[in-house]
This record gives C-alpha cells, structure tokens and sequence, in this order.
C-alpha cells in the first residue's frame, strides 16, 4: 500500500545536515519512507492514494528531546517569588521547587497524572511533535517513580507519537533520604533502578549533577549501574554551576549532556570526542532569566551536535510550544534557522539514540513528518507562538490535531 505526497518541497536533513529538495516528492508504504525526490523522477508505480500538499514545506516530525511532561500540580506561585527576587536555589533550599512536584506528584494518582500530561502534550502534538522524551524524577522512590514511568507508558498507548521514558531517579533527594544522599544513591542503583529496568519501564537514565542535587561520584555510581544493565545515558550538566558533569557524560559515552550554561572548553573537547549531543534548552534559560551563555561558539568549533528542546517542566520551563523555543534557540542562542530545524530533528534523535530511524527523511527511516502552510522553513522559527497550519504524518497516516 504505497501512497504518493507530491505538490510539496521536502527540508529532509540528508547527509548529516539541514538540506533540502525543491518541487519534491515522497512516498510511503506503511510506516516506512520508501521514496523521496524530485516531482520529475517520481517512480512509476501503483498507489493505492495520491496526496496533494499544495506547496507546503515538509520537515521531519520535530523531535522534543527533554521533557518532565509528567507531574503533579504546577508552580506558578513560585513563578511569582522569583518575579519578587527569589531565586531558584532559595525556592529549592526552603521546602520548595522539585520537592515540592515531588509532594504534589505523590499525591497524584496515575489517571490524574495521565490526565494533566495529555493536556499539555497536546499543545507539543498540535506544534508538529511526533517524538519526545520523558523523565520521571519527581517521584523518587520505588512506587512513585514506577507510578511516572508506567503513566510514560500510558502515553505511548495513547498519542500518535514515539514515547522514550528515561527514569531520572537522581533528580533531587526525597524526605525520607535527608542527609543520606549516599544512601539514595545506593537505593537507586541496587533496588530501583534495576527493578524498574527489569519491568520493561525504562529506556534511558538520567541524572541531575549539580550542587543543589547531586554530586559527579554520586552521578558516576548511577551511570556504572546504568551501564551494566545496557541502559543509555543522559545527563543535566553544567545548568548552575561547572562542576565537570559533561566531561563525565562524555566519558560514558553518554547521548546527550543537557542545559550546559557553565560548561568549560575541557567539556567541550570532551563531548565532541565521545560525539555526545549538546542539549540546550532556551526555555529554562529564559524562564530563570539566566545570564551565563551556553558556549556555542566553542560548540560549534569543535563540531559537537546541537539539539534543542522545551524540558517542559512545572519549575523552570512550562513551556508548551516546540516552536517558540526554536525561536528562542536562534534570538537568544543565534543558531540560524536551519540549525534550529536540525536541532529539533537531526540532533535531537541522536540525543535519543534514534538516528537510524528518526530525525531525517530518507529511505527506509519512519514516515513521520509535518508539511507546514508556509513560503519557507525559516518561517517554522520565525513566527512567535501561535497555531501555523499544518498536516502531520506520524507512521505514514495523517492525523487529526
Ligand atoms: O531541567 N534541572 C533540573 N530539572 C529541571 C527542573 C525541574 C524542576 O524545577 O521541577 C530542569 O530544569
Ligand atoms: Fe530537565
């Protein structure tokens, strides 16, 4: 059951970098890319449906890296402190900030957490998001971190989107644990975090090395568990403070080191050798009203992939558009257009380890993509906000947003 896309032209990121095919077409049999080309040499051949896009531009399915879409509540009251002076390291040392998600989400029930998620995943979906990341991390023990990753699960089962759970025990320490973070440490590697592995739950690992959570011998115990169950990494690094987190990323061959404001040109260097993706997220940036820039220059240099990603989370960015945060990845960050775009495909799926299937549009990869109502791409970053009309394709099929 082939289908022919035609009327279009295709950003299809090829070859490792933002490229394009103008006056292109695509086909699709099932799930899967089977062609994709100039309108002139479409192959000849019997399809069971021919789509016109009417001009559209079409990019890959956009690609939300990191996000902590699952929690109980929300933090607005603390939005409003901080807009006072308070600072997010004040708000974390008084009872506050992740501890008190961690509160609100224990409480919460797995149908109201599903609830309150799909709501906002809606909006990413409605952006043009047919894969994202999602972390636990604010459940922080056995029951309520399962309770995270099985709501993960849920999602999976219920958006047309490819869903990938990272189990982030190590995001903050719990109540129970006060003073003892040596002690949740071990906790996570020898009962949690296997245990969670085994139910099928988790795809990914990831920790918070930072000093208001935890420190690298701390995150390097979490990674050598990690490893030895065969579970990718990932890592928060460098957001507040540089205390190395990306060079250890990197010497686990981690996928990705995320936020990064105080990495040092050694973590630099680090990543580009081990080919671990720099993650930036303009929307935490923005929301703490940051001052220290990612190095992106350095970055650049030294050739390290760049993805962005909203890490849509109650404290830090509640941020419910893709879109804007590709805007805000090129007004505050200066990627051009074209590295936004790749950032949110190309990079992104190679923070998630699914560079061979996702993130580009090329033969055999997965038919996931968004044919936008546009004159050019560099409008997917340009426009601030809104709704810009679209189609979306997930797995061959359009679907209804
Ligand atoms: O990515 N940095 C740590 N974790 C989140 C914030 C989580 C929260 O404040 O609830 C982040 O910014
Ligand atoms: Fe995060």
């Amino acid at each position: 059951m082939k289908k022919l896309w035609k009327n279009c032209h295709i950003a299809t990121m090829q070859n490792g970098q933002y490229s394009s095919i103008e006056h292109a077409a695509m086909v699709t049999s099932g799930q899967h890319i089977h062609w994709i080309g100039t309108f002139d040499d479409v192959p000849a051949d019997a399809y069971s449906e021919t789509i016109d896009l009417n001009g559209a531009w079409v990019t890959p399915g956009l690609i939300d890296c990191h996000t902590h879409s699952v929690f109980g509540g929300n933090r607005s009251v603390e939005f409003e402190k901080r807009l006072q002076g308070v600072s997010y390291a004040e708000i974390a040392a008084s009872g506050g900030g992740i501890a008190s998600t961690v509160r609100a989400t224990r409480e919460a029930s797995e149908q109201q957490l599903l609830a309150s998620a799909l709501k906002r995943l809606r909006c990413l979906l409605k952006d043009g998001v047919t894969t994202i990341e999602i972390k636990s991390g604010y459940g922080l023990d056995y029951a309520n971190e399962r309770k995270m990753l099985r709501v993960i699960r849920q999602i999976a089962e219920t958006l047309p989107m490819t869903v990938r759970s990272t189990c982030l025990a190590a995001h903050a320490l719990p109540p129970e644990y006060q003073d003892q973070s040596d002690a949740y440490i071990e906790y996570i590697c020898n009962d949690m975090l296997p245990k969670l592995h085994q139910e099928g739950l988790v795809d990914a690992v990831d920790a918070f090395c930072e000093y208001l959570a935890f420190s690298p011998a701390q995150v390097e115990r979490v990674f050598k568990t990690a490893q030895s169950l065969n579970l990718p990494i990932k890592l928060h690094a460098e957001q507040l403070s540089s205390l190395g987190g990306s060079s250890l990323a990197a010497r686990y061959q981690a996928l990705s080191a995320d936020h990064l404001e105080f990495m040092t040109e050694e973590d630099v260097k680090a990543m580009a050798a081990a080919g671990t993706v720099a993650v930036l997220l303009p929307g935490a940036f923005y929301f703490l009203r940051e001052t220290q820039y990612p190095p992106l220059q350095s970055l650049q240099q030294h050739g390290v992939r760049i993805a962005l990603s909203s890490d849509l989370n109650p404290g830090t960015s509640p941020a419910l558009s893709l879109r804007l945060m590709m805007n805000m990845g090129s007004t505050l960050f200066r990627l051009t257009p074209e590295q936004t775009l790749a950032a949110v495909t190309l990079h992104a799926a190679h923070a998630l380890g699914l560079q061979d299937t996702h993130g580009s549009l090329e033969q055999g990869k997965v038919a996931d993509f968004v044919a936008w109502d546009i004159e050019h791409p560099s409008e997917i970053v340009y426009w601030l906000g809104g709704d810009l009309p679209k189609r979306i394709i997930q797995h061959g099929n359009e679907i209804s947003i």
